[in-house]
């Protein structure tokens, strides 16, 4: 199973929502790899900080260029998440290796009309995908009218929300720990919506 991790946004949430997916497919006991292929090396630089600390992550983080990405086949029975910078070549190759483009954008109204532009043109490709909102408040009014902004577009969406949480800013550089933050339902719904475990 591979998943790309893509929005044309930086800050959204990819690198974290990559490290979360790939841990929570580690715990479930299956070969999980992060292949980070932002020139920022946000994912290499958080597993390195991880290990300097004595806290290893619990899967591979390893640079990628666009050879390794057309060299990936199906992943060969492992979770292989790519995580992307905002836009380039090596961004469209993430998508078109991928089984599963997930969409991880903020409820704020600037980031949702970029993040539908991206989910359209996983519609129009035919790209299996979902947009999925972190950073969210809970019970607000932006969140319900994100919500609603998607569901009256026909977009592919999580029904799981990742809060906005300070802890999670925090997890930068260390594994997670017990509370994923709601990404363990975003794990399942992935699972669910790509018919197979994940
Ligand atoms: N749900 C969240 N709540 C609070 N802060 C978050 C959340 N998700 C990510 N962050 C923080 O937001 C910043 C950008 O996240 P990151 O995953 O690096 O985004 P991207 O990879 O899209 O640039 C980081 O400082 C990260 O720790
Ligand atoms: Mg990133």
């Amino acid at each position: 199973m591979i998943v790309a991790i893509v929005n044309i946004k930086g800050g959204v949430g990819k690198t974290t929502t990559a490290i979360a997916l790939a841990t929570m497919a580690a715990r479930d006991g299956r070969e999980a790899v992060v292949l980070d292929t932002d020139a920022q090396s946000s994912a290499s630089l958080w597993a390195w900080n991880a290990e300097q600390n004595g806290h290893p992550l619990p899967f591979d983080v390893e640079s990628a260029n666009i050879a390794t990405l057309r060299r990936l086949g199906d992943g060969g029975g492992r979770f292989v998440v790519i995580d992307t910078p905002p836009t380039g070549k090596i961004t469209d190759e993430a998508k078109d290796a991928a089984d599963f483009v997930i969409v991880p954008t903020s409820p704020n109204s600037i980031d949702l009309q970029q993040t539908s532009a991206v989910a359209d043109t996983l519609e129009e490709a035919g790209k299996p995908y979902a947009v999925l909102i972190v950073r969210a408040e809970p019970h607000t009014i932006a969140l319900r009218s994100a919500q609603e902004y998607f569901a009256e577009r026909d977009a592919s969406i999580f029904d799981t929300v990742i809060p906005k949480r300070a802890d999670l800013g925090n997890v930068y550089g260390q594994p997670f720990g017990s509370n994923m933050h709601g990404y363990e339902d975003a794990y399942r719904e992935l699972e669910k919506a790509t018919g197979e475990a994940v």
